[in-house]
């Protein structure tokens, strides 16, 4: 468990630029708690959660971030009752009606994946809009996932496959870990697909059907902040973590270093 209380206070400019997490993945939690705390009802969260979703886009696209995704509503979260969703299916609306001209500014492409054809029409028309208007845009992605689900990604992508071998597209010997990685929703990410550090907050530790082919190797921080109260602030300091980490991807310390080419 990440304890920012135990940390000074850092900024970027104490971070390695060179060691930036290209790709961030976030399962933004505590939204409800957040609002309980303040005998608010859970819609409050939810919308200061969206404010955090721009702090956070903000912060993480000037420390250098190539890729922040966030994890805004699962293919699970149908279950919750008809007006909360309702509401978290109206915040893509709100959040890309007001702050498109601030993505376009800070030249970040918006990204969705996830069954987006079963959201409500004005939602997918709000995204599809964000997606044209910020296409231009060459720096960071900022990708939503949105009525996304890890297990609902990896069976489409298997039935794919099975398609395309079946039509001698692909033979089954073409089945590597790479292909199966590029028919993933991420695939278009490209080198960029799998997240380098994934962090959880609300104190939850488990991953809940998010990108679970994709986190192989990925860098986990849960940490007890609430959403809400999530900010450029605690991004820094959990890029400062993960910085001090050794990733070995299932070689030894300094592997390559030691190599002989
Ligand atoms: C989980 O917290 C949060 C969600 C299911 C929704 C996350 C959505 C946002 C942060 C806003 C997204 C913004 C855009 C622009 C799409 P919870 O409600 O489960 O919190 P709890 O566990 O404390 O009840």
């Amino acid at each position: 468990m990440f304890n920012n209380t135990k940390k000074d206070a850092i900024d970027g400019s104490e971070l390695d630029p060179n060691r930036i997490p290209n790709h961030i993945a976030i399962i933004m939690d505590g939204n409800g708690r957040w609002a309980q705390k303040r005998h608010l009802p859970r819609i409050a969260g939810h919308k200061q959660g969206m404010e955090t979703v721009k702090t956070v886009t903000k912060a993480a696209s000037h420390l250098g971030v190539k890729v922040l995704t966030l994890y805004a509503f699962s293919t699970e979260n149908w279950k919750r009752p008809k007006d909360e969703v309702s509401f978290l299916m109206s915040l893509p609306v709100k959040f890309f009606n007001n702050f498109v001209p601030e993505l376009i500014e800070n030249n970040v492409k918006v990204a969705v994946m996830g069954e987006i054809d079963q959201l409500p029409q004005a939602t997918q028309t709000a995204v599809h809009d964000a997606i044209e208007q910020t296409s231009k845009c060459t720096g960071m992605i900022l990708n939503f996932a949105l009525n996304y689900g890890s297990r609902l990604d990896i069976r489409l992508a298997v039935k794919q496959l099975v398609e395309e071998a079946k039509t001698n597209a692909i033979s089954v010997d073409d089945i590597t870990d790479q292909l199966i990685s590029s028919h993933l929703m991420t695939g278009f990410l490209g080198q960029y697909q799998d997240p380098d550090l994934s962090i959880r907050t609300s104190g939850e530790e488990r991953i809940s059907n998010f990108l679970l082919w994709q986190i192989a190797y990925s860098e986990l921080v849960f940490t007890d902040t609430l959403w809400p109260d999530f900010d450029g602030q605690t991004l820094t300091e959990m890029i400062a973590d993960y910085q001090q980490r050794d990733r070995r991807f299932g070689g030894i310390k300094n592997e390559k270093q030691g190599r002989k080419s």
